[in-house]
């Protein structure tokens, strides 16, 4: 299971690649400009030093949504940097771009995808990953957890490369859910992450450890 880092926050990248643990990044035109990252120009250089920071996959995203333009962007964000993965949307239009893109050797993240038949149609285009928003299907009184367990099952019955990356996680449990559904990559904020380490047994056994180890 691979874990990705859903930010633009270089800070919150360099502390999650210090952990050993990270295995790629995600971004998306929000994300960016919460960083406060605007313009064309200024945010491919942020590509680039998000790339220069992880050893993995750095998605990012185009911002046309007609095929030529998509096609136009995903080439240039390809060639800014070799671990970029271009994001497209799971549009009529993006379906065409991912099969153009994986056609030209270029690797693709489908994004803002909310159903098993938009997982189908990204992986017969191409796509590298498919990227199911589980926390916005919660937030619409639908299970998001449900819909990776779904893609995985499919997926795996015809033996699709695409890889299953769930994205839109808000808290520490999504994660686990995400692992027991077989994802192939979680996607998701620091916070959660980290929260994977606490127990309070842990901290408890460790400070007698520590307190058992100064008695003479
Ligand atoms: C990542 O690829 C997605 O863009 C991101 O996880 C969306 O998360 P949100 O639903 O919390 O905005």
């Amino acid at each position: 299971m691979k874990f990705f880092i859903d930010t633009a926050n270089l800070d919150q990248i360099r502390e999650a690649m210090d952990l050993g643990i990270l295995d790629g990044v995600t971004t998306n035109p929000s994300l960016m400009a919460k960083e406060g990252i605007h313009g064309d120009e200024r945010i491919r250089q942020h590509y680039v030093d998000i790339c220069n920071i992880v050893d993995g996959d750095v998605s990012a995203e185009v911002i046309a949504t007609d095929f030529e333009g998509m096609i136009r962007e995903g080439e240039a964000l390809a060639s800014l940097h070799p671990q970029i993965v271009v994001k497209v949307p799971v549009i009529r239009e993006g379906i065409k771009a991912i099969r153009y893109l994986s056609d030209k050797g270029i690797r693709t993240n489908c994004t803002l995808v909310f159903s098993a038949g938009q997982a189908i149609l990204a992986a017969k285009a191409g796509a590298t990953y498919v990227s199911p928003f589980i926390g916005r299907l919660d937030d619409i009184s639908s299970e998001g957890v449900e819909l990776v367990a779904q893609i995985v099952d499919i997926y795996r019955y015809y033996d699709f490369d695409t890889q299953v990356l769930a994205a839109s996680i808000r808290h520490t449990m999504h994660i686990i859910q995400c692992a027991e559904a077989g994802a192939d990559v979680v996607t998701c904020p620091l916070a959660p992450i980290l929260g994977l380490l606490k127990h309070p047994l842990t901290d408890i056994g460790l400070e007698k450890f520590l307190a058992d180890h100064g008695k003479k």
